[in-house]
């Protein structure tokens, strides 16, 4: 089966150091044959699909509004990022949830746009560093899919990604993540009454090929900081 790689550069690039990555991809990707998915800012989405449409990549957003259109200042929504080519949409990822205190109905309400709008919602779920120590990890992603996944359809891909692994450097180990993704799958089929991928994100690089290689239920990577260089990306989709 094949992996879904996707590719969230966060707001760490300004405007033409996104274009100049999306052009590094372009040339990197050009023979690829997987699914691929980049996630730029707002700001340079609408240039980066120009740059990549010819290519086997694929579009997403990093967020988008519980809105369809109207007065919501500072919005995005779904239905214009779809017009503009992208497919896929970040959604609920722990820095939203954190830092702009996206709550669960918010991020349902979310899902629930994006499908509207056809665009495959990515969810983003995952326990903290203080609720894995008190082994409060399954508790946390089970009520986290509970919420989110009230009353939305099957066609989206869910990621894991460990509070703690993100951006820090640790990445969960390969067994771990299997049992987790196992009981995400569960868990999430219990509520949609249909399979679904589930991919794994948190200071992913290409050094844990080898670790990652022989899993079964890890349908593929979320990437932040080792996407933000065209070859060290193409490395990790080979996996
Ligand atoms: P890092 O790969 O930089 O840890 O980020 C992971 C992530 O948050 C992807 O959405």
């Amino acid at each position: 089966m094949s992996k879904i790689f996707v590719s969230n550069w966060k707001m760490q690039l300004n405007y033409s150091a996104s274009l100049k990555l999306a052009n590094d991809f372009k040339k990197k990707f050009k023979n690829f044959s997987g699914l691929a998915v980049l996630c730029p800012d707002f700001l340079s989405l609408a240039a980066v699909a120009q740059i990549i449409k010819t290519t086997p990549l694929k579009l997403g957003a990093q967020d988008c509004s519980l809105r369809d259109q109207g007065a919501y200042t500072g919005e995005v929504s779904a239905r214009n990022l779809k017009a503009l080519g992208a497919n896929y949409v970040i959604i609920g990822h722990s820095e939203r949830r954190q830092y702009f205190f996206e709550t669960e109905a918010i991020i349902n309400q979310k899902l629930r746009d994006a499908q509207v709008d056809k665009l495959i919602p990515i969810l983003c779920v995952g326990e903290s560093l203080a609720e894995r120590k008190v082994g409060l990890t399954k508790a946390v992603l089970k009520n986290q899919l509970r919420l989110a996944l009230k009353n939305i359809k099957p066609g989206l891909i869910i990621a894991y990604e460990p509070i703690w692994a993100i951006g820090s450097g640790r990445v969960a180990k390969s067994e771990e993540v299997e049992l987790i993704h196992a009981f995400i799958k569960q868990e999430a089929r219990q509520i949609l009454k249909k399979a679904v991928k589930v991919i794994y994100g948190g200071s992913v690089t290409a050094a844990d090929f080898a670790s990652f290689k022989k899993t079964k239920n890890i349908d593929g990577f979320l990437v932040g900081g080792a996407s933000l260089k065209a070859t060290e990306f193409h490395k990790i989709c080979q996996l």
